[in-house]
């Protein structure tokens, strides 16, 4: 069934309805207890990353070989014949040919979708330019889940760069099937774009805008701090101005709940201090690359095993 919906593979959170979000996390949390396994036997995994990664293609190698697979593939566009000129649709029709299924990390916000049209072989989108990177957002939803024992009638703040950060996208589609109280904290030059707020308000997701979490961190029972996308900027000097407009210190943790848990995509940059790391029942974000490996891992073996 999940094989059948997905077949052309995971391109964005709007795929996903409630029932697949909660198949999958049930399937993610069952792979907790499969370390290793031999289900994609003979399988083959290409990722293809044209921008830096570490968790997100390690992540997927490390389940494709857990789970008794193969992987090939590159970890930068300057070895891919890309760099020669070679288009996104024919890399994708060759590569297809010696792969079961491709993660494919590229900076234009279109190229998993345009990846998808050519390939006989799902695409599992693993971040396209400021657009989405849904699997980040499953293994987000799968922390949440685990450590809160729910999702629905939280108070949920996502602080940082909600204009160019493509997890921050796939999150707020995917929460629009939850019945979540969500915050949008940013500088408002950093806002969630129109087209995605529209999109969340026609889903009837509960969400309000502000520009400091100060005002609502004791109330709230999940923080989901992310980086500010210097990459993404036009202007290098408008970076300058926003980029240390959050920084999560020791002494915030002091106001939150006791169920409080701060979550992060990583990379963190200096929007969340060092000396948190010691409060690890609720800050939460190497716990949170763990829940991906296993994740990745059930979304591998519902995409490939027989
Ligand atoms: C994120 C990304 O690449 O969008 N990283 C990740 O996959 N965990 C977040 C970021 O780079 O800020």
């Amino acid at each position: 069934m999940f094989k059948e919906k997905f077949r052309e593979g995971i391109i964005s959170a709007k795929q996903f309805d409630r029932d697949d979000i909660d198949y999958i996390l049930k399937k993610g949390k069952e792979m907790m207890n499969v370390k290793n396994s031999n289900i994609l036997n003979g399988k083959i995994l290409a990722t293809l990353f044209f921008e830096p990664s570490t968790r997100t293609r390690l992540s997927f190698e490390s389940a494709m070989h857990r789970l008794g697979g193969n992987v090939i593939g590159f970890s930068s566009g300057e070895v891919s014949s890309i760099k020669k000129g070679e288009s996104i649709a024919d890399t994708i029709r060759t590569v297809e040919n010696y792969s079961d299924c491709i993660v494919m990390r590229n900076p234009l916000e279109g190229a998993a979708m345009l990846a998808s049209r050519f390939a006989k072989i799902p695409i599992i989108n693993a971040g396209s330019g400021s657009g989405e990177h849904p699997t980040q957002a499953l293994l987000d939803l799968l922390t949440i889940q685990e450590e809160c024992g729910t999702i629905d009638g939280l108070n949920i703040g996502i602080v940082g760069d909600l204009k160019y950060g493509r997890t921050v996208h796939s999150l707020s589609i995917l929460l629009s099937n939850f019945d979540a109280n969500i915050y949008f904290i940013s500088p408002k030059e950093l806002a969630l774009r129109n087209r995605y707020k529209e999109y969340l308000q026609e889903r009837h997701l509960k969400f309000k805008e502000i520009t400091k979490y100060r005002n609502v961190l004791d109330i709230l029972d999940v923080l989901y701090m992310t980086r500010i996308q210097k990459e993404r900027f036009i202007d290098q000097e408008e970076y300058e101005r926003v980029k240390n407009s959050f920084v999560f210190r020791e002494e915030d943790l002091k106001v939150t709940k006791e169920g409080f848990k701060l979550l992060h995509p990583l990379p963190r940059i200096t929007e969340i201090t060092p000396d948190i790391d010691a409060y690890t029942d609720k800050a939460i974000f190497f716990k949170q690359t763990n829940y991906g490996l296993h994740l990745r891992k059930a979304l591998l073996a519902e995409l490939m095993a027989d």
